[in-house]
């Protein structure tokens, strides 16, 4: 086998992720649970020589350089700082291909810094990866709860609680979910910003729904266990609800939802930062996730489908928080 640097390319993968249960109030320490897509991003290190780092992302025509002063070059030379001083003292070319929409709420960019991560240190451990793509996704949102990075490093369904760290949960029945997108690109810092600031002038109100967002939680992960997708479903309806009242849905987010709940969606809510981005909704068989993304086609919205495999009963597993709490 040749040695790396005479041919041989080295690559990382992260997945993207849907948060069903818990957007928002995450970043004040509620739980929240989420699950991995199958789409992601694929990092790979080219062997080539080079005077500098540089990221391609193909696709976007972009190629990101750590001192070219843009956010992505910011939060590269970020990961790369984290990553240390045999990563940062050798410069590499790397290629990242992206098979998510950027700033549509589904971990784009947590996946993109997971995966190159990966592909410039094969060898770093789970929790390594973690923190350097954190470092990369502060750069991006100011106040990450971590639940992006978490769930693009880990995958599965996914609880998990800023501080603490991200639990693999064991589900009785495989998740069909439908992902439906407005087609509107929205900043997670903006809309986090948003309920940072409605928190502060109403705390009571978005105290209650916090606490609410816990019991729906704890009611989803014990759904979960028990196979039991309707209440699932129920509580990823009343979520969309309070969301709406943290004044971070939108009237297309809405559309997505009702068009979801329209064909029959067991439920359907916005997922990730809104403020456009997409929605996700529960499915009870592949053939109706399909049948949503019909109907969102028919609708005017682009939308793909995804699948979450049962767990095997012993992989219920927590990994240490990777974000500062
Ligand atoms: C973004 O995917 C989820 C938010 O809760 C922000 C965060 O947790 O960092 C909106």
């Amino acid at each position: 086998m040749t040695a790396f640097g005479t041919g041989e390319e080295r690559s990382g993968r992260a997945g993207g992720k849907v948060i069903l249960l818990g957007e928002h109030a995450v970043v004040y320490g509620v739980p929240a649970l989420a699950v991995g897509l199958e789409r992601g991003v694929v990092a790979r290190v080219l062997a080539a020589e080079t005077e500098g780092h540089e990221l391609h992302v193909a696709g976007w025509g972009v190629v990101v350089r750590p001192s070219d002063g843009t956010d992505l070059g910011r939060a590269f030379m970020a990961l790369l700082e984290a990553s240390g001083p045999a990563v940062l003292g050798r410069p590499r070319v790397v290629h990242a291909h992206v098979e998510l929409p950027p700033g549509g709420g589904v971990g784009c960019s947590a996946a993109i810094g997971v995966a190159v991560a990966r592909a410039l240190d094969p060898a770093a451990s789970l929790e390594h990866v973690m923190l350097r793509a954190t470092a990369w996704e502060r750069v991006f949102h100011g106040n990450p709860s971590g639940i992006d990075v978490s769930a693009a490093a880990v995958g599965g369904c996914l609880r998990f609680v800023r501080g603490e760290g991200v639990r693999t949960l064991v589900t009785a029945r495989t998740l069909h979910l439908a992902v439906g997108a407005t087609g509107r690109a929205s900043s997670t810092k903006v809309m986090v910003e948003r309920v940072a600031a409605l928190r502060e002038a109403e705390p009571a109100r978005v105290g209650v729904s916090f606490a609410r967002i816990t019991e729906l939680v704890a009611t989803a992960v014990a759904a979960l266990a028990a196979g039991d997708l309707e209440h699932l479903g129920e509580a990823m309806n009343e979520n969309h609800a309070i969301l709406g009242t943290l004044t971070v849905s939108t009237p297309e987010l809405d559309e997505l939802v009702a068009v979801a709940r329209g064909a029959g969606a067991l439920g359907a809510k916005l997922t990730g930062a809104g403020g456009g981005g997409c929605a996700v909704a529960l499915a009870s068989s592949e053939a109706h996730a399909l049948e949503m993304v019909r109907e969102w086609r028919r609708a005017g919205f682009d939308g793909w489908t995804s699948a979450s495999a049962a767990r095997q009963t012993d992989a219920s597993r927590l990994y240490p928080a990777a974000a500062r709490p």
